[in-house]
């Protein structure tokens, strides 16, 4: 029905199918990300909203004043509001049985070597996904080395007396065995204890409880022996990022990691290159330790994705080692720009990952 503006639904529709999804390759409209009760017309003025699939879209601000350019050109508009909204969705296999209730994506994060950065990428990409808006949990699975309460600044043991518990810190909810161990206490577990560790922190613990996880971050030990495989048979992984260093053994030892993952049927999502050159903390100046290029050229090479490099840089240790990560000590940083960029890409590949499942679902023959 045409308003007394002329302007009709159908053509602030039209208007907007002309914006398109940089990953999803289709336009906004056909995506379902304009809800048509969201729109209003009238007195020279439409007010829209879209909503994306995640918060953290890297192409969230770029839509906006796309949108509001194209319908500024409709006929007797002056004025548009467009509100930029989201709704994560969840991967599709989280309707599974083995499912994390009130958990939509969860986000592996791996090596197959110690010490290349996995908790300290784990913590921040956590911080960075919830700096823009998202719900985050972080679970610890390094069960015999938990480093996740001296990063986010929890005292170690701090539920020794009163059992396991979520608890939040930095806007995100956090559990780790190392919130029960008294301090100096060393964990001699064996892999099947491992493996049920792992399955109780998933799915013995209330994860939802203050709402639904947009996305829960699981830091799993090095390696890609139990605990890994209990978390990737344990629970739907929407995808997994392994973190490696530039030099060449780190890079043989990530392309494991991939494999064990592709065996296990968990999407890759891609390679972050951690210390991969050294910042100088008084100029900045940029010194390439290991040569540039090396965990680019292997992602390239495995037909995985590169999702971003960062920096060897003080800040980032002294962030780990006083609880106090980069991201939120020093968010103008451009290591905490490097950070959210990767989280940005992180969670455009979880809503693409969605929208493939989804469509396959919808492709695939009705069952008998
Ligand atoms: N980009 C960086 N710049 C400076 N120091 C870093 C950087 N990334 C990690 N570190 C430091 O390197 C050490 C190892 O990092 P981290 O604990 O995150 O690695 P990990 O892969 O989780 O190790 P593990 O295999 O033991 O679980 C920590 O002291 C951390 O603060
Ligand atoms: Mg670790």
């Amino acid at each position: 029905m045409a308003d007394p503006d002329g302007v009709t639904k159908d053509q602030v529709l039209s208007a907007l199918s002309q914006i398109e999804d940089p990953d999803l390759h289709k336009d906004i409209v056909s995506l379902g990300f304009i809800p048509e009760d969201s729109i209003e017309i009238g007195d020279g003025h439409i007010a829209v909203k879209i909503v994306l699939t995640t918060p953290a879209c890297p192409v969230r601000d770029e839509m906006k004043a796309q949108a509001e350019e194209l319908l500024l050109a409709l006929p007797g508009i002056e004025r548009v509001d467009v509100e930029m909204d989201a709704s994560v969705r969840s991967t599709g296999a989280a309707q599974g049985p083995k499912a994390v209730p009130g958990v939509r994506n969860i986000i592996a994060i791996a090596s197959n070597k110690g010490g290349v950065g996995k908790s300290t990428v784990a913590v921040n990409l956590a911080l960075s996904l919830r700096h823009f808006g998202a719900s985050v949990g972080l679970l610890d699975a390094d069960l015999t080395g938990p480093n996740i309460p001296t990063m986010l600044g929890v005292q170690v043991g701090i539920h020794a007396d009163t059992g396991l518990a979520i608890l939040e810190r930095y806007g995100i909810r956090a559990a780790s065995l190392g919130f029960v161990l008294k301090p100096g206490t060393p964990v001699v577990w064996r892999g099947p204890m491992i493996g049920s560790g792992v399955k109780q922190l998933l799915h013995d613990l209330p994860w939802s409880e203050g709402g639904e996880l947009d996305y829960l971050v699981i830091d799993l030990p090095p390696g890609t022996s139990d605990a890994s495989m209990s978390a990737a048979s344990e629970a739907p992984i929407a995808g997994a990022v392994v973190v490696t260093t530039p030099n060449v053994v780190s890079v043989e030892d990530a392309t494991k990691a991939v494999a064990m993952f592709e065996k296990m049927k968990v999407p890759v999502f891609g390679l972050v290159e951690n210390m991969s050159y050294f910042a100088c903390p008084h100029c900045g100046e940029r010194t390439d330790i290991f040569g540039t290029g090396g965990a680019e050229a292997m992602a390239d090479e495995l037909g995985i994705d590169f999702l971003g490099s960062i920096p060897l840089h003080n800040d980032v240790r002294a962030g780990a080692d006083s609880g106090v990560p980069i991201v939120e000590g020093h968010p103008e940083s451009s290591v905490a720009e490097a950070f959210r960029t990767i989280a940005q890409r992180v969670a455009a590949k979880t809503s693409v990952q969605h929208f493939f499942a989804e469509e396959a679902t919808a492709g695939a023959p009705a069952e008998a």
